[in-house]
């Protein structure tokens, strides 16, 4: 093979490298630009749990007692009366998850020991302010409703 031959073969071969490179290297950036494009199509979106759910019917739940939801972190309470409200479970000094104290008669913080009584005002600080209270019903089929998108003063009761 001659000079020329070797120079043009080597050339060749170097040629053809870059342009399985440059192919390879486009192939990447297509893929990689249609998969961000799909991902920019499919909606961003939060999945959160319903703010409205079921509770359960009023005569799962004794007279004065006092029933903790860990996964709604609420309080279902229903009084020596027979009505009921819902207290938020989360303290409202720093958001740690309250615990009821039935020998005291109290809802305690483990976290800086603020103190709530059974209607969720403040007995002992240093949380600033009461445990909210969320809308509740008894639906059509007589199942109690929880709503805790909406906040209502702690005189709203649920007679049942
Ligand atoms: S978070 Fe409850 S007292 Fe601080």
């Amino acid at each position: 093979m001659s000079d020329s031959a070797q120079q043009d073969s080597a050339f060749y071969s170097r040629r053809q490298f870059f342009v399985v490179m440059g192919s390879g290297a486009l192939a990447v950036a297509t893929v990689g630009g249609i998969a961000l494009t799909g991902e920019f199509l499919e909606p961003n979106v939060l999945y959160e749990p319903p703010n409205k759910f079921l509770v359960g019917t009023p005569d799962q739940y004794p007279l004065d007692s006092v029933f903790f939801m860990a996964k709604p972190q609420i309080f279902i309470i229903r009084e020596a009366a027979g009505y009921f409200y819902t207290l938020s479970a989360v303290c409202t000094h720093l958001g740690c998850i309250v615990n009821w104290k039935p020998q005291e008669g109290a809802i305690a913080c483990p976290c800086h020991g603020s103190r709530f009584n059974k209607t969720g005002e403040v007995i002992a600080g240093p949380a600033p302010k009461p445990l909210n209270h969320f809308a509740m019903s008894l639906t059509v089929d007589g199942y109690l409703q929880v709503d805790k998108g909406i906040l209502v003063d702690p005189e709203v009761i649920l007679k049942v």
